[in-house]
């Protein structure tokens, strides 16, 4: 969380600044800029360097620059009372002027419309089941909203780590908390998180979503955070999906041997690299600006881990799919937008399409083969359930 922080120590305020202390301390501006923006500690001989031009010992560096490794940890621990005395007992208090206000409202669901920090803020502490978050990614697109989609790295960061909290503190004890993001803020927003729930998994899910870039490999996932807080979710709701088949022979993609009458009649368990999530493409409240989720993942992630009647909370509406998805699934929704919500509303008045997607959704998972897959197979003359045990009862 401590970017831009090495700036800060070292009185870096201009380019002047920067190439004074680089000339003193005889480590390149490059990699200063480097250190810096990363949020890193300098390295080897740059690290003494840095101490014997500054006079910082590494203990106080490290403290200046946030890197608390377990040893510093240790000693704070050791010296708490003191430190705290020395603070005068207080945790800083964030400063907020953002706001919201009520937009409207259905048969399960609350609609804000604002910030979300300022509703969470008026929220109740642990009286949410399930919070799903999909927040900008700090990638410069366009919103609606016309919020700043590219703020500095320790701005963004910053903003992370205060609706993360606030997140924490609304889940009720056996809820769950899945933050949807690019592996690389997942990586920060995890560093908060292990702090306070209980990790369950990092949910890999295919999407090839950038064009291939020189010497990196090619980014074709986003992660998926999922948390609880305490040991174990109030709500588990086991997911099955169907066998993979080929695509155009309906035959087998792996070879399951003597198997094949011990596979699930329900299907497969659920793992946590999920391929099969579309991205959204024809849906008619698709508007480029509101970075809309597939409602699969929705349906996923809402049936998986709450029941009919349970709280569910999204801090980023966008199109609303989180909401749409809970009022079809008859879960108790509370939202919020930045911008307009108009879209949001169209969206749940007419549920009627999304409720049969939905219904669709629900009727090929938890099962062996889809009714689909059953007459590809049947046509082409590979194996089903039945079939294996009319052969057993034959043999
Ligand atoms: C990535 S989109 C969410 C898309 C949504 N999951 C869907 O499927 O439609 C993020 C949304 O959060 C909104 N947003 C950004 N900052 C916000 C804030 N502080 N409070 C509430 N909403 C915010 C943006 O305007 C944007 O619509």
């Amino acid at each position: 969380m401590f970017k831009n922080r090495l700036y800060k120590t070292l009185n870096i305020a201009s380019n002047e600044d920067l190439k004074l202390f680089s000339k003193k301390s005889k480590i390149p501006t490059k990699k200063l800029k480097y250190y810096n923006e990363q949020g890193l500690l300098p390295y080897h001989e740059d690290l003494q360097s840095i101490l014997q031009t500054t006079g910082f010992t590494e203990f106080e560096l490290k403290i200046k620059l946030g890197i608390l490794d377990d040893s510093i940890l240790d000693l704070l621990n050791a010296h708490s009372k003191e430190i705290s005395i020395l603070m005068n007992n207080n945790l800083p208090q964030i400063e907020s002027n953002s706001h919201h206000t009520f937009a409207f409202e259905t048969q399960f669901g609350q609609m804000y419309q604002g910030d979300c920090v300022s509703l969470m803020n008026t929220m109740k502490n642990g009286s949410v089941d399930l919070i799903f978050a999909d927040p900008p990614f700090n990638l410069d697109k366009e919103y609606e909203s016309g919020m700043n989609d590219k703020v500095s790295e320790e701005q963004y960061l910053r903003w992370t780590e205060q609706w993360v909290l606030k997140c924490v503190d609304l889940l009720k004890e056996g809820g769950s908390l899945f933050i949807w993001n690019l592996p690389k803020w997942n990586t920060y927003i995890a560093n908060i998180l292990n702090k306070r729930l209980t990790f369950k998994h990092w949910i890999a899910t295919d999407i090839k979503y950038r064009l291939p870039i020189k010497n990196k490999l090619y980014p074709s996932h986003y992660s998926l955070l999922y948390y609880t807080k305490g040991e174990k979710a109030n709500t588990f709701n086991e997911q099955r999906l169907p066998l993979e088949i080929c695509r155009k022979c309906g035959g087998d993609i792996r070879d399951y041997g003597g198997y094949k009458d011990k596979l699930n009649p329900l299907g497969i368990n659920l793992t946590d690299v999920w391929y099969d999530i579309p991205p959204v493409r024809h849906s008619k409240f698709k508007t480029r600006e509101s970075n809309e989720l597939s409602m699969k993942l929705l349906e996923r992630v809402i049936s998986l881990s709450s029941n009919v009647g349970d709280l569910v909370f999204d801090p980023f509406g966008g199109s609303g799919t989180t909401y749409a998805v809970s009022e079809i699934l008859k879960r108790k929704w509370i939202g919020i937008e930045l911008g307009s919500v108009d879209l949001i509303k169209n969206r749940l008045d007419d549920l009627g399409y999304q409720q049969s997607y939905i219904e669709e959704i629900q009727g090929n998972k938890n099962v062996l083969f889809t009714e689909q897959m059953r007459k590809i197979r049947i046509k082409k003359g590979h194996w089903l359930p039945e079939t294996l045990k009319n052969k057993d009862a034959s043999n």
